[in-house]
């Protein structure tokens, strides 16, 4: 039989900054969601990319002196960028778009071309707000407070020849589609999407630029460059080979079944992206989900902020299918939700170190000390079944299906509280059943015993099925350890008891999730935070040379002298002064206060030959007098302050003037 087809997407990035957990949150969604429709046996075809064009970006590549070209290649490509962060991650998708590939480029002028053959791209002069971070025209009535309506910040007066694309002609149509059919989940964002955008009237759409060159050029008129929703949007059908040879499988997965979007750009693909498919004459994608956002302290993460929260540092610290299943099982997905490090922490430590690693970790240590690894024949039946085991039984075999609908319907986080309902359980299960006491009588009780054992096991297996779109490296381990080959992995055997067989083998391996000490957590990411902090800070950053000049003359009334220190302690009572008795060459010591304690230890500098303005006015400090000023030279390394005391050859005599 042809398995079904399953086309899903996430929103492409923009690589004008690194990701954060925001967008991490969206894409293990998404790639959660493909791995079960594998796993339910659908021909899945996942795609994600990058959004590589626009202002934000060419701005970005300038202030950083390199071209768009150089920036994207390095947040996309290069280490720790978005390829990267997909790969650590356990993301499998099939494809990745950016929209910076030829072919997706090509198609792009296409598309264009045909929507202004066919009378819905027309030339006109575009006067409004624009939103330069968003890169978004607003008309007044849409800004809010006079600020955008997405990020809040303010908009600029903008006026240039533009195309614009019909979307008032489209008007009825989507509200239609968006009244009337599912094609706009949660249902929810289909009255803030009327509301807001279509009962105020759908206002033709600006798609074309001239103020920056960094997109995708209408190759019909040398100037205008493609507006970057419009290059993005359609990646979607480019990745499957629309009006290109790259890829063949354009009629195989289009319509897409699902684009799962954040909840700021619902408007793009529930408006504006039907709108053009309706004009393209193309099939329209059956749903759109748009999710909510992960927020810190209650506000939404931007680099701007400062408030990002870097995956790769949580992946390291608490491995990468913890914060999967963080992400999927703490926050309600059509919903915003509050990320904390302790609620991280906690996640991991109830579900998974307590419930799922001490059912796994409890039962295989249970078969292997009272049976050596592997049940005996026969366990996996009881001829009078007690009631924790027929409630164990029935509510395993009913979790599929009550996952399924849960899934299906675009709720992850209620599909794995589905699972932990059994999970806690089997964990009940064994306090009732009490494994350790029926093992003290073996003879008497050893067929109980084996049969509780198989139950327990049975049960995680199950839910190892369920929970392996979320968790896949996990999952296998678990696999492993309770001896479950690939025959009781499948989808089908999810739904049936008694699949292991009753002599499996199992391994009590390592424990699959550690608990974690939350203090010692939390300083070590506040540490490797910092660490992070300072690394993207400049190697070297120095201080801009004056520009001002200063005559010949007036310099040379400093005189700079070699000096000899003879002796150097800590001034008392201050944290930052030493003392210095320098010899320099007068016969008489030269005393000099100097603010350097951070940088050196005294007895390090004694007998070094160093540089002193000798001819300052004396100042006093901590009571003590200061007669000169010792030279160093100063830089700051990744945001640490540095100094280096400028120190001359010893073969140089004391009072030798410098100049
Ligand atoms: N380039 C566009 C998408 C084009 S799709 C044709 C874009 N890119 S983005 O990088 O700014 O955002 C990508 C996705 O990350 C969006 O769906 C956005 O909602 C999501 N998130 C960014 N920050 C987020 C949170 N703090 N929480 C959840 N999702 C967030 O938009």
């Amino acid at each position: 039989m042809e398995k079904k087809k399953f086309y899903i997407t996430t929103p492409i990035y923009y690589p004008s900054d690194k990701l954060h957990i925001g967008h991490t949150y969206c894409t293990v969604a998404t790639d959660a969601m493909a791995r079960y429709k594998r796993l339910t046996g659908c021909d899945v075809c996942f795609l994600t990319g990058t959004d590589e064009h626009g202002q934000k970006i060419e701005t970005k590549a300038q202030e950083s002196g390199i071209t768009p070209k150089e920036f994207v290649d390095r947040i996309v490509e290069g280490p720790r960028g978005v390829k990267d962060l997909w790969k650590l991650m356990n993301i499998s998708n099939d494809r990745f778009i950016r929209t910076t590939d030829d072919y997706h480029v090509s198609a792009v002028q296409k598309i264009f071309r045909k929507m202004y053959d066919n009378g819905d791209i027309y030339k006109g002069a575009y006067r409004g707000k624009y939103c330069t971070p968003c890169e978004s025209f607003w008309t007044e009535s849409q800004l809010k407070d006079g600020c955008c309506p997405d990020c809040g910040r303010s908009v600029v007066d903008a006026e240039e020849e533009a195309y614009f694309f019909r979307l008032s002609k489209y008007a009825d149509r989507v509200r239609d589609l968006l009244e009337n059919t599912d094609f706009l989940q949660p249902r929810s964002r289909v009255n803030e999407m009327v509301k807001n955008f279509i009962d105020s009237g759908l206002e033709d759409l600006c798609v074309s630029r001239t103020s920056f060159t960094w997109g995708i050029p209408v190759d019909f008129d040398p100037g205008h460059v493609v507006y970057v929703w419009v290059d993005a949007l359609f990646n979607y059908t480019s990745a499957l080979g629309f009006l290109n040879d790259q890829y063949h499988d354009y009629e195989k997965y289009w319509p897409a079944d699902v684009h799962f979007v954040g909840k700021e750009i619902v408007r793009f693909h529930s408006i504006i992206w039907p709108a053009m498919l309706m004009s393209m004459e193309m099939p329209l994608p059956k749903h759109v989900f748009g999710h909510g956002w992960l927020l810190l302290d209650g506000g939404k993460m931007s680099k701007s902020k400062g408030n990002v929260v870097d995956p790769y540092i949580l992946a390291e610290q608490f491995g990468v299918d913890a914060l999967r299943f963080f992400l999927m099982r703490t926050f309600p997905f059509g919903s915003d939700g509050n990320f904390s490090n302790e609620l991280l922490i906690q996640t991991i430590n109830t579900d998974l170190a307590n419930d799922l690693g001490n059912l796994v970790s409890r039962t295989t240590a249970m078969v292997g000390k009272y049976f050596g690894g592997s049940l005996p024949e026969g366990c996996g039946t009881w001829t009078a079944p007690e009631t924790c085991d027929q409630e164990l039984l029935s509510m395993a075999r009913a979790l599929r299906s009550a996952y399924e609908a849960q899934m299906e319907a675009y709720a992850p986080h209620n599909a794995l509280s589905e699972v932990f309902k059994v999970i806690q359980r089997a964990n009940k299960y064994i306090d009732e059943t009490a494994p350790w006491a029926l093992a003290r009588d073996m003879e008497a009780n050893g067929p109980r015993l084996a049969h509780v054992l198989y139950n327990l096991l049975e049960a995680t297996r199950i839910c190892g099925i369920l929970l392996s779109p979320f968790m896949p490296a996990s999952c296998e381990a678990l696999f492993r350890q309770i001896g479950a080959g690939a025959n009781c992995q499948s989808w089908e055997s999810a739904a049936e008891w008694g699949v292991l067989p009753e002599t499996a083998a199992t391994t009590k391996g390592e424990n699959l999730f550690p608990r974690i000490d939350a203090e010692k957590a939390l300083a070590a990411l506040e540490e490797a935070e910092q660490a992070a902090r300072k690394a993207a800070l400049p190697a070297v950053e120095l201080e801009p040379q004056l520009s001002e000049q200063v005559d010949f003359d007036t310099f040379c009334k400093s005189d700079f002298r070699a000096v000899k220190v003879k002796a150097c302690e800590a001034v008392k009572k201050s944290e930052k002064l030493l003392r210095f008795t320098l010899d320099d060459g007068t016969g008489t010591d030269r005393q000099i206060l100097s603010g350097i304690h951070k940088f050196y230890e005294p007895e390090q500098l004694v007998g070094k030959t160093l540089v002193a303005i000798v001819n300052l006015p004396p100042r006093k400090m901590m009571g003590q007098e200061s007669c000169g000023m010792l030279l160093s030279a100063v830089h700051t390394e990744q945001g640490e302050e540095k100094l280096n005391l400028i120190m001359v050859d010893d073969a140089i005599p004391a009072g030798a003037k410098l100049c």
